[in-house]
């Protein structure tokens, strides 16, 4: 009782347990209160004079891409004793694609801010942050950034490949491919239902380069996590050391006062760019990038991305670009194989969570083996970057395609518009046998943004009408103010900034207009005039949509548009300081 008395007078007074008193007008009173209702769950004083670290535990019967967070748990909190820490975990907000509506898009802020008050609100000198379903990470990462504690990502991994009549299958991208056989009458009810049972083998997240994958690697080209955090699959004792060892270092960032902005930095975004080039990641990535750079005071310049695009080719072969799984891109040697490869064009010197940088990183990894996941530089999978930034009197603040899944011979492509005014227009005349549409025309999706769904949902993918999808026809191009899946594929233009909800170009397409897509010149046009543009602005003004009350009023008066990451105005950085990647 003595020593541990001695302990505490020894300590800090702004750290561990101490932090953040609850306000009670007498700090002495608070201190002893806390350790009283602590000392309920049956903690000692030695315990309790230790670094405190958070985890937070984002485990939900709702996300089976969680559903290894009990196993991640255990181990991170043996990781933080073996060094000396205490582990708390504590809840919040779990968001996963299938179960959340409109979308889980629209909750990604409202987990963020989850998250940044929840790590301002509870005593803790760094937090472990388990995610890994698209929108977790990069909602756990935007609050932390503007927590500003120390912080480690823990990714939760991705799910198994599963076996359809002998065929290797994984979602998403061979949920879409299966959708699209049955809707195109090549496979029966049987069969789908068939199939359906094994998208999904495991817990865990999608296993292609998905969003989440994207997110997973994007996490570790930060420096977020610990190397080799990215790739474990989730039921691997990989994954599970790689908890361990995440909440050792947890605490040890602790101590050295390591806290995110050491991490977060405009290289360190630079890094994350360049990764999402070669592994042909989601155009997701982009957003959620933006979102987070904003927290930090910077601006993602789509520019200069695009530029990055010239000099980063494809590299990592993986679905929905090339042909393998996650779990393949791990037994490949996972980021470390690629970080090594693209060496000569990232910033080494960007610090990491270890408290080394990432080019001391690279140097300590285990030397290189052959392996055909990973492509050399003078022999990618895709000669230039993955996705290419359009602009045009259709998107004078930008859209993006992701070329590197898209048709070759649609991305030079003038043809007639196709246009449905909202999602509903779209699900009751997208099948109907009357459609007048060729393979040649565009489909053109408006409100589907970030006003104007709400929350920007993943229905950029427009289906091939049915009766396209029954000829044969298996790509067309397609644009919307939407986004799109990281697992899906095809010429598909998205993002158009600014959407049609708050009166972008997009609102006044009509039906038999013309719009040009030109990716060489990275081109988006609708091929009227200006004067002609104006005139059906001025005749059609849009009024921009509003709510009465509660969350959704909040989403409605201070989203932003993609560009600036569809995050909050009020959440990004109370000053902005330059750009990223400087140039
Ligand atoms: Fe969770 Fe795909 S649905 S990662």
């Amino acid at each position: 009782m003595t020593s541990n008395t001695n302990k505490e007078k020894k300590q800090p007074t702004e750290s561990g347990l101490r932090k953040g008193l609850t306000s009670y007008g007498d700090k002495g009173f608070s201190l002893f209160l806390r350790k009283a209702f602590i000392k309920g769950a049956g903690y000692t004083n030695s315990a309790l004079d230790r670094p405190v670290i958070g985890i937070i535990n984002t485990g939900s019967a709702f996300n089976p891409c969680h559903g290894n967070m009990p196993q991640l748990i255990e181990a991170v909190k043996r990781g933080v004793m073996l060094a000396g820490g205490l582990p708390m975990d504590f809840p919040t907000i779990s968001i996963h694609e299938s179960f959340a509506a409109p979308t889980s898009m629209y909750l990604r802020n409202l987990m963020s801010m989850d998250t940044e008050e929840m790590l301002r609100a509870q005593p803790m000198d760094a937090v472990v942050m388990i995610g890994g379903c698209d929108k977790t990470v990069p909602a756990q990462m935007m609050g932390a950034a503007s927590a500003g504690l120390p912080a480690i990502q823990l990714i939760t991994g991705s799910m198994l490949t599963g076996s359809h009549r002998s065929e290797r299958v994984g979602a998403c991208t061979d949920c879409r491919r299966y959708w699209g056989k049955f809707r195109a009458g090549e496979i029966d009810k049987i069969e789908k239902d068939e199939v359906n049972d094994q998208l999904v083998a495991s817990v865990g997240t999608c296993s292609v380069m998905g969003t989440a994958s994207t997110m997973a690697c994007i996490s570790e080209a930060l420096g977020m996590t610990v190397p080799g955090g990215a790739t474990p699959p989730a039921v691997t004792a990989d994954r599970i050391r790689i908890a361990e060892e995440t909440g050792t270092r947890a605490v040890q960032m602790a101590i050295d006062g390591l806290t995110i902005d050491k991490v977060l930095t405009a290289d360190a975004f630079e890094n994350a760019m360049r990764v999402l080039l070669a592994i042909g990641g989601s155009t997701n990535g982009i957003v959620h990038l933006a979102a987070i750079a904003g927290r930090m005071g910077l601006e993602i310049d789509l520019e200069a991305l695009d530029q990055m695009g010239d000099e980063t080719p494809v590299l990592v072969d993986l679905k929905p670009s090339g042909d393998h799984y996650m779990e393949n891109f791990h037994d490949a040697g996972g980021m470390t194989t690629l970080l090594r490869e693209l060496k000569p064009l990232l910033k080494l010197d960007a610090m990491t969570v270890t408290g080394r940088t990432l080019g001391e990183e690279i140097d300590a990894a285990p030397p290189s083996f052959k392996q055909d996941v990973v492509r050399k530089l003078d022999n990618p999978i895709y000669p230039r970057g993955s996705i290419a930034v359009l602009h045009g009197n259709l998107a004078p603040g930008g859209a993006i395609i992701k070329q590197s899944a898209a048709n070759e011979t649609l991305m030079e492509h003038e043809g007639r518009a196709i246009v449905f005014e909202n999602s509903e227009d779209l699900a009751n005349r997208i099948d109907s046998p009357d459609l007048d549409v060729t393979a040649d025309d565009i489909l053109v999706l408006k409100n589907i943004g970030p006003k104007g769904a709400p929350g920007m949902p993943e229905a950029g993918y427009i289906p091939i009408p049915m009766k396209l999808a029954r000829a044969g026809v298996k790509d067309i191009v397609r644009i919307s103010d939407g986004r799109m899946s990281g697992t899906a594929f095809g010429t598909i233009v998205l993002h158009v900034t600014p959407e049609a909800a708050v009166g972008g170009p997009l609102a006044h397409v009509k039906n038999g207009d013309r719009i040009r897509l030109s990716v060489k010149n990275r081109e988006i046009s609708l091929l009227i005039s200006g004067e002609e543009l104006a005139k059906r602005a001025k005749e059609n003004p849009v009024i921009e949509p509003t709510a009465e009350r509660g969350y959704l009023k909040l989403f409605l008066d201070t989203v932003t548009q993609a560009d600036k990451g569809v995050d909050f105005d009020f959440l990004r950085a109370v000053k902005m300081v330059g750009k990223t990647p400087k140039r």
